[in-house]
């Protein structure tokens, strides 16, 4: 595995490849790798000639600086894994060579899926991963990125950037990889004890709960319970919500539409997110 640290040779490497007829996959990343990511890079490798992985923690898309701070960092794993995995390049960049002195930040037009559900609890954060993904894919000139559904509000968010900026990279959402107790892989699971990852089990149950249960109607009863599910296992609710495909919430279901149940917890400080397509 080729690893690069600067954006300009990153980034002419990639452009020579291209005109060599190669097709670049890209996965990007904030590190912490678990099996989730190497299943986007397992499905880049099977459809491109070149995969590439990139390491950033952005700063721009944290709204809790102590969130921040406690991101898991495990650099050397990563490496391995992805030698392991295949993977041919890694851009592993500073903070300088994705936002260099010269940056302006601009404003995006994301409209309601903005703010709603993590954008209503993490202001700003999805301006933040736009500005850092528009970057990358300025770098990495990308045929095909590939995204976790675990993210799917993100997912959404960044199939809009491509289509507001006309990025040419075609978007794969890969289904979310899961612990045997059906937990959500995520690098946050990193900073769980083995007892707190237990309980966050309640999280896929709760999620399960409302597809095994859903009918037409009115859906409050429904998620009540399945907030309870999750509550009574020391699980503090951020939102439970059911939504369109759009991820408008809706409160009565007409049994037709296509719907997903979205939700954020956090256990002992520790913010989750997970999601389920319904029907
Ligand atoms: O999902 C993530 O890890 C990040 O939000 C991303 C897409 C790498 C942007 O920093």
């Amino acid at each position: 595995m080729i690893i690069f640290k600067e954006a300009k040779n990153i980034h002419e490497y990639i452009q020579s490849k291209k005109e060599s007829g190669l097709s670049i996959g890209f996965v990007p990343t904030m590190g912490a790798l678990h099996k989730g990511h190497l299943s986007l890079i397992n499905k880049s490798k099977s459809a491109e000639t070149l995969t590439v992985c990139s390491i950033f923690v952005n700063p721009t898309q944290f709204n809790n600086p102590e969130d921040f701070q406690k991101y898991p960092i495990t650099i050397e794993e990563d490496i391995r894994l992805l030698e392991m995995n295949g993977c041919d390049i890694l851009f592993l960049p500073s903070y300088a060579e994705i936002y260099p002195h010269h940056f302006l930040a601009k404003n995006y037009e994301l409209g309601k899926i903005e703010t709603s559900l993590e954008g209503a609890s993490r202001p700003g954060h999805f301006q933040g991963v736009c500005m850092v993904v528009e970057i990358l894919l300025s770098i990495i000139d990308c045929d095909t990125l590939y995204l976790g559904q675990k993210d799917l509000q993100q997912c959404l968010i960044i199939k809009k950037l491509i289509e507001l900026e006309n990025i040419h990279a075609k978007l794969v959402i890969s289904e979310t990889i899961r612990e045997e107790n059906g937990l959500a892989m995520s690098s946050r699971n990193k900073r769980l004890t083995l007892e707190e990852q237990k309980k966050a089990g309640a999280i896929y149950q709760a999620l399960n709960y409302i597809k095994q249960n859903i009918q037409p109607g009115t859906l409050d009863e429904l998620k009540f319970h399945a907030t309870n599910l999750v509550t009574e296992n020391g699980i503090e609710k951020d939102y439970l919500e059911i939504t369109n495909l759009d991820l408008i919430p809706i409160q009565n279901w007409d049994g037709i539409k296509k719907i997903v149940v979205l939700t954020a917890v956090t256990i002992n400080g520790v913010r989750l997110i997970d999601n389920m397509i319904l029907n």
